[in-house]
């Protein structure tokens, strides 16, 4: 570009610009116009730089070919960056003198030639980027020619690295990236062959170099795979599929008899479902199994034997298995363990009562479930309840009083005797507290 058509061009510039901030007037248009057509010569090319090879990859060299160079130069400034700043200066090529210098950007491995090309020796990520040279001509001192070129480096080939490559199915999140984090490149995600969907269960960070899945199912497992691409190149990595673990199931607990009878019955408490892969916990009463010979556990501890099984064996109980990577339990159950009647106790334990008194007794018996109770009076039965009641006992009422405590369940019964004497009224009675 000779100086008038660049004067001519910075003149246009702003024709670009919106139209608000034109200050141009018709006048100043048209004469602009008539100097392009005018002073645009048609041999006059373009300053343009070509890499050579046109893919390069980290630690070979790369050779920047300038064409179209003009007439009568004196040098070229090379610099690292899109302006012509000094501390951008990487080398510059002096004709007259057939000298190169140095500036302080240069990096030991960069060559100008006296053809104005650069040469650039293993190639690292940080010489990717923009490349302005510019060429100084005779009799100009104000402003050289410019020309500009990016080089990308040939793109690795990526890999998927993933936080986790064997997570729980619905449960786990897993973080994706692709690898290694390179400059200048876009990445791009594939699942299954296809973009990935629009899903809230995806989510890409702002580089799009790391992609989170939320509560992975057998529709995001894979196969993933990821792309780097710049404008020279672009590579894909090998598919990764993640591996699901299947959920675990939620275990449940059988019984052979859920109301077995106390020091009878054998309860066996089995673990189900029954598989190969997981190892099965017993919890009693939150606690994991107590250690017990009364206890058994054959094979993988999916069954429980509770030998002689008392009261004290109620429950709950809980099975929980395991795997590697997590746990689950069942609901609890509890044992309705069918004891008693023990032996009854009556209440109150006085013995002496006045006549004209009114007398109340009670009986209890632990059982389970609870226990009919009967009353009699020296064999004679009088009535059923845990509770006897005569009013204004008179000396009739002196005897042996027996209750009765049956468990129609366990078909036991039990009964205790308690002798009552009722003193006379005119008399002084006492108490006694038997
Ligand atoms: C310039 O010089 C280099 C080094 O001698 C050479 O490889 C290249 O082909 C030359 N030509 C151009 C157009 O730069
Ligand atoms: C180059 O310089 C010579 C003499 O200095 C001059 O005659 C010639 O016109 C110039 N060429 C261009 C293209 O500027
Ligand atoms: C290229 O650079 C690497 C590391 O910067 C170095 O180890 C290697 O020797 C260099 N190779 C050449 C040919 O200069
Ligand atoms: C990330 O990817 C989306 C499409 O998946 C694209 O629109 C966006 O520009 C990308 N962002 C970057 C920083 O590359
Ligand atoms: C996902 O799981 C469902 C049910 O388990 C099954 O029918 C389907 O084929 C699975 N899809 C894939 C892609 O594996
Ligand atoms: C069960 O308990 C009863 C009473 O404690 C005892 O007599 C019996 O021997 C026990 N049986 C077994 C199999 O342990
Ligand atoms: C148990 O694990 C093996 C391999 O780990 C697997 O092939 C098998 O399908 C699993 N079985 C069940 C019932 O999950
Ligand atoms: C139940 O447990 C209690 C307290 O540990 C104990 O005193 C009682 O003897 C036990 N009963 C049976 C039937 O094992
Ligand atoms: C006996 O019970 C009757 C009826 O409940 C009551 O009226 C009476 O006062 C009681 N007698 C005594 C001595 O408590």
């Amino acid at each position: 570009m000779s100086r008038e058509n660049k004067q001519a061009a910075q003149a246009m510039g702003p024709l670009s610009a919106p139209a608000c901030t034109l200050h141009i007037t018709w006048k100043e248009l048209l004469l602009t116009a008539s100097l392009l057509i005018f002073w645009n010569p048609p041999t006059t090319a373009q300053v343009t730089i070509e890499a050579q090879p046109t893919k390069v990859s980290e630690g070979k060299d790369v050779l920047l070919l300038v064409h179209n160079l003009p007439q009568n130069l004196t040098g070229y400034i090379w610099y690292k960056g899109q302006k012509t700043d000094l501390h951008l200066y990487v080398t510059s090529y002096v004709k007259d003198t057939e000298t190169v210098i140095a500036g302080p950007a240069y990096s030991g491995r960069e060559t100008v030639y006296s053809n104005a090309s650069l040469l650039i020796q293993n190639v690292t990520q940080k010489d990717t980027g923009s490349y302005t040279i510019e060429i100084t001509k005779q009799g100009d001192r104000t402003e050289g020619e410019t020309g500009h070129y990016t080089l990308y480096l040939e793109t690795p080939k990526p890999y998927i690295s993933s936080s986790n490559l064997s997570p729980r199915e619905a449960m786990e999140t897993v973080i994706l990236s692709c690898d290694p984090d390179t400059r200048d490149v876009s990445y791009l995600w594939w699942i299954n062959g296809q973009s990935l969907p629009i899903s809230h269960k995806l989510q890409l960070s702002k580089t799009n170099r790391t992609l989170i899945i939320f509560g992975v199912t057998n529709d995001t497992a894979g196969p993933y795979e990821c792309e780097m691409k710049n404008p020279v190149s672009s590579s894909r990595s090998d598919p990764v599929t993640l591996n699901l673990l299947p959920e675990l199931p939620k275990p449940y607990i059988t019984s052979n008899n859920f109301n077995p009878m106390e020091n009878k019955n054998v309860v066996v408490l089995t673990c189900e479902p029954k598989t190969q892969n997981y190892t099965y916990v017993w919890w009693v009463n939150d606690q994991s199994l107590p250690v017990s010979s009364r206890l058994k556990q054959p094979g993988e501890n999916r069954i429980l034997i509770l030998a002689n099984v008392t009261r004290n064996d109620t429950g709950p109980y809980e099975c929980e298995i395991r795997d590697r990577f997590g746990s689950i339990f069942s609901d609890p159950v509890t044992l309705d363990v069918l004891y008693g009647p023990d032996f009854p106790r009556i209440f109150p334990p006085c013995t002496y009562y006045h006549s004209g008194e009114n007398l109340t007794l009670y009986c209890f018996a632990d059982s389970n479930p609870p226990a009919e109770y009967s009353w009699t009076i020296d064999g004679k039965l009088q009535q059923s309840g845990h509770k006897l009641s005569i009013l204004q006992i008179t000396t009739e009422h002196s005897g042996l009083y027996g209750c009765s405590a049956r468990n129609s369940a366990t078909g036991r019964e039990v009964s205790t005797f308690k002798k009552i004497e009722v003193s006379a009224p005119s008399g002084i009675g006492h108490l006694s507290w038997a």
